[in-house]
């Protein structure tokens, strides 16, 4: 079987700089606080790692485990795996995604942290696909948006492989 070829759609620099112009932002925004950044396993971790890095705040991590299923009607279920290991309940909270997509993951996980009671709940999310959105949902602070492409690296991943991709690519049949 011939192996399939990878291309790049955003080179690690580009990443670079947006992520850094993102982590200024957040710091501007809660200037004076403390945020705790919750990283939605796997997809988010490389984003979370230099995410972090440019945000200069006491922060705490912590991260949570989602799967999601089709079933045979049209909406996809989602099934937490792991949950967070402190409690969030008046603090500041900043969810970490990697793509938001069909949207039904970040809703769901909107409702189980809010019933968590923070003072505060908001989205970064490194990408952003509102083409394919099937709920309502939208990120505060988006890395880029992009066409309605399957892409693969920088923590994403195709059947577990290629998170380790410098670059975010396209995996072209
Ligand atoms: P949702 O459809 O918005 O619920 O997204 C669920 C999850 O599907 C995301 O957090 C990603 O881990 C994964 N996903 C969605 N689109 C892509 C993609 O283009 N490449 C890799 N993973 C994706």
């Amino acid at each position: 079987m011939a192996s399939p070829k990878i291309e790049v759609l955003i080179p690690h620099d580009e990443i670079q700089a947006r992520i850094a112009a993102l982590g200024a932002q957040i710091t501007a925004d809660y200037q004076g606080r403390s945020i705790v950044l919750v990283g939605v396993l796997k997809g988010s971790f490389i984003f979370l790692a230099d995410l972090v890095r440019h945000i200069d705040l006491p922060v705490r991590i912590e991260f949570i485990g989602t799967k999601s299923y089709e079933g045979t009607t049209t909406s996809g279920q989602v099934q937490l795996t792991k949950d967070l290991d402190k409690p969030i309940q008046e603090e500041d909270v900043l969810l970490v995604e990697d793509i938001i997509d069909t949207g039904l993951t970040l809703n769901y996980l909107q409702h189980v942290m809010s019933q968590r009671a923070p003072r505060s709940l908001k989205i970064a999310s490194f990408l952003d696909k509102p083409s394919r959105r099937r709920i309502a949902v939208e990120g505060d602070y988006i890395g880029f948006t992009i066409e309605d492409k399957f892409v693969i690296g920088y923590g994403l991943d195709f059947d577990q492989r290629y998170r380790n991709l410098k670059d975010l690519c396209i995996l072209v049949p």
